[in-house]
């Protein structure tokens, strides 16, 4: 029995989703210097250093394509790009036939659970100490809390010594508080109330910088980028970011079953109570019985925030932290 399998990953798998984590990562690259490799990573990819990379959760593949180009554009000769997640996508496919082509590099897309501990195991003795940089993005809605630790010493072997990792996580508490008031005290007790109910960590952003360090990695540095989706010009006109909206209107509607599930749960006053005192203190004044109840509740909730997010007559500050977190296998 694998450790999870498609069926429990709570975003699913549809065309919509695959087009949300595309907006997802263009939003990413932009605040990242408009690169796919971190650029406080650029010295070593100017050095060379950077051949063979891995993305863990790979998701429609982007991100792999995305650093192959980058190094092979820095001048790498051959470039090795592996992507592994627990499910297989029909971007992976679809990418390859409209890029890189050069058979001197290599994109290979696989099969992992990474929670599973036997295909972890195989994947240590094929590919344990090859890469020079790892890359992991947005999996706080894919690994349960309790398997991080483990997660993280096995990619520390699977780093080559003095090798890179990177890792890119939205900080949850930022999203669900500032983006969408008035109603950011709901979403953001829910959203807690549902990840921690399913065992995920949604502090895996903030805790991301210590766990590395228990796992090993040296050289840690944790970099917070705020995504701005509306900002105003030099000459103050109101401009958006009309990615960053899609993917914000995209996670609203990934997130609305597994809202409204919660809700329904006969325990659901129960994991409330559970929730951090700092959920508590961030939504001063509301009560359970304030949250909301129906579909046309969340549906409204939503489209206000995203009339807020729009706005060109003032600026609502939305602005989610991404954490992106860069460290070494020491050598
Ligand atoms: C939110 S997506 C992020 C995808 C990609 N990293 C990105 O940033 O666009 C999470 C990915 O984790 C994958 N996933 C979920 N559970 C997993 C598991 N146990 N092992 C490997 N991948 C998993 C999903 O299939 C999905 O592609």
């Amino acid at each position: 029995m694998p450790a999870s399998s498609p069926e429990d990953y709570i975003l699913g798998y549809s065309q919509s989703e695959a087009e949300r984590l595309d907006a997802q990562h263009m939003v990413c690259r932009r605040v990242n210097g408009d690169h796919a490799i971190s650029p406080l990573l650029q010295t070593a990819v100017a050095a060379g250093e950077i051949k063979r990379v891995l993305d863990l959760g790979c998701g429609t593949g982007i991100w792999c394509h995305e650093a192959a180009n980058e190094l092979k554009a820095s001048g790498i000769p051959t470039v090795t790009a592996v992507g592994l997640d627990i499910a297989q996508n029909d971007h992976w496919t679809k990418f390859a036939s409209l890029d890189f082509k050069d058979l001197s590099s290599t994109i290979i897309f696989g099969l992992a659970d990474l929670n599973d501990d036997v295909q972890m195991m195989a994947i240590l003795e094929k590919y344990g100490g090859t890469f020079d940089l790892v890359h992991a993005a947005n999996l706080v809605s894919a690994v349960k809390k309790g398997k991080w630790p483990t997660l993280l010493e096995r990619v520390f072997k699977l780093v080559r010594p003095g090798g890179y990792i990177q890792f890119a996580e939205f900080d949850t508490m930022d999203i669900y508080s500032n983006c969408i008031d008035p109603v950011g005290g709901e979403m953001l007790a829910i959203f807690h109330s549902a990840y921690n109910s399913l065992g995920l960590d949604v502090l895996c952003a903030t805790e991301m910088a210590k766990r590395l360090a228990n796992a090993g990695f040296s050289k840690i540095s944790d970099n917070t980028l705020q995504i701005e989706p509306a900002w105003r010009d030099s000459k103050g006109v109101i401009q958006i970011d009309r990615v960053a909206v899609e993917w914000l209107v995209g996670m609203f509607r990934i997130l609305r079953p597994l809202f409204l599930q919660v809700r329904q749960r006969p325990d659901y006053a129960t994991l409330l109570e559970t929730l951090p005192q700092w959920v508590h203190e961030r939504t001063p004044g509301q009560k359970v019985e304030q949250l909301l109840v129906t579909e046309e509740q969340y549906d409204d909730a939503v489209r206000h925030a995203v009339e807020l997010v729009t706005s060109t007559s003032e600026i609502h500050h939305v602005d989610p932290l991404l954490h992106v977190i860069v460290a070494q296998r020491p050598s």
